[in-house]
């Protein structure tokens, strides 16, 4: 582990993954919260995935933003970037970049659960961008928005379609919590993927070199880490599932045969019979409507929407309002 300085919000993960643990494998449909993906091989898995030739979400916000950034840096004349589930901060580049060509950028505030990707990622930043006020914060972006530091103008950048990883109310909550912790006239660049044909949708996140089964199973590895458990992960087959009714992938471990797993941290032996799934994820799909009318009603107005030229990705770009 690197000596990058960054700031710890988050504390007490072991105890909080057996909160979620026990409450997620305890209810009727089991379920854990995909936050758990993310320990260092879970965000080393995540940047294969972004480059595998079925995950188009990465490359098509990419050609938005490199597209738009120049825009994005002139309408907003932002101070601090700061960006939330930050990861390897990799697209982000783009708008650091466009808004230090404008002449603003004073700062860059990643946050993300992810300690071992958020550090990569600050130290390379400050190795490619001296003179930026580089502030890595270790956090859950549904409990630590208001430790976020910066100069105002503030764009906070939300991309990856992250937002597709809440239930449809925890969206607007969300996105009401950021807008509260925004002055009037801040921003908000928010990326969100596309409804389109299920066979790629699908494809996306099942993809045929088998890097999301090894992600998605990297959750039981997770738990058997933090808590001491002993799920065998070969037991459990990796499921992408459209629901076209909540126009949303589910990402599904499915048991293949009866067993019973220990799970000492959390206090808990859990029975699974074969064919009974784990839902590990949802990630929503959006329509252009649908995105403007919920970040309208989280209190923002909505100043640009772009599509990348396959019209598979959307990015908006608002602004808070009283
Ligand atoms: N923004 C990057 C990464 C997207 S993957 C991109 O567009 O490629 C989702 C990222 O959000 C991961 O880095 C993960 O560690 C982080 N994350 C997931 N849940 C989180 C939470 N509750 N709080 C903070 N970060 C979270
Ligand atoms: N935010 C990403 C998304 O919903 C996360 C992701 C990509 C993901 N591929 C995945 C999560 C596979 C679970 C499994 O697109």
């Amino acid at each position: 582990m690197s000596e990058t300085e960054l700031d710890r919000a988050a504390d007490d993960l072991t105890g909080k993954l057996g909160v979620d643990v026990r409450s997620g494998l305890l209810a009727p449909q089991k379920w854990l919260p995909s936050k758990w993906f993310y320990d260092e091989r879970g965000s080393r898995l995540f940047e294969e995935i972004t480059v595998l030739p079925e995950y188009y979400p990465t490359r098509a916000e990419r050609e938005v933003l490199e597209r738009e950034a120049g825009e994005i840096a002139r309408v907003t004349g932002a101070r601090t970037l700061v960006e939330l589930g930050s990861g390897s901060s990799e697209k982000t580049r783009l708008l650091l970049d466009a808004l230090r060509a404008h002449g603003t950028l004073r700062g860059f505030v990643p946050l993300d659960v992810s300690e071992s990707a958020l550090s990569e990622a600050v130290e390379a930043i400050r190795a490619d961008y001296p003179g930026l006020d580089v502030h890595g914060v270790v956090g859950d972006f549904t409990e630590h928005l208001s430790l976020l530091p910066g100069e105002s103008p503030r764009l906070v950048a939300f991309l990856g379609g992250t937002i597709g990883n809440f239930l449809p109310a925890d969206r607007v909550k969300f996105l009401r919590s950021v807008r509260d912790v925004l002055s009037e006239g801040e921003w908000l660049l928010l990326g969100t993927d596309l409804v389109k044909d299920p066979g790629t949708l699908v494809a996306a996140y099942d993809d045929a070199a088998g890097v999301t089964a090894e992600f998605n199973r990297n959750m039981l590895l997770v738990v058997n880490d933090r808590l001491g458990a002993d799920f065998d992960p070969a037991r459990f087959r990796h499921e992408a599932y459209w629901d076209a009714g909540n126009e949303w992938i589910e990402m599904r471990l499915r048991a293949v045969e009866d067993m019973t797993v220990r799970i000492p941290g959390a206090g808990l032996e859990v029975g699974f019979l074969a064919g009974e799934y784990i839902r590990t994820e949802i990630s929503a799909k959006f329509r252009a409507s649908g995105v403007a009318g919920e970040l309208v009603e989280s209190g923002f107005s909505v100043e640009r929407w772009w599509t990348d030229s396959g019209k598979r990705f959307g990015v908006s770009l608002a602004r808070s309002r009283n």
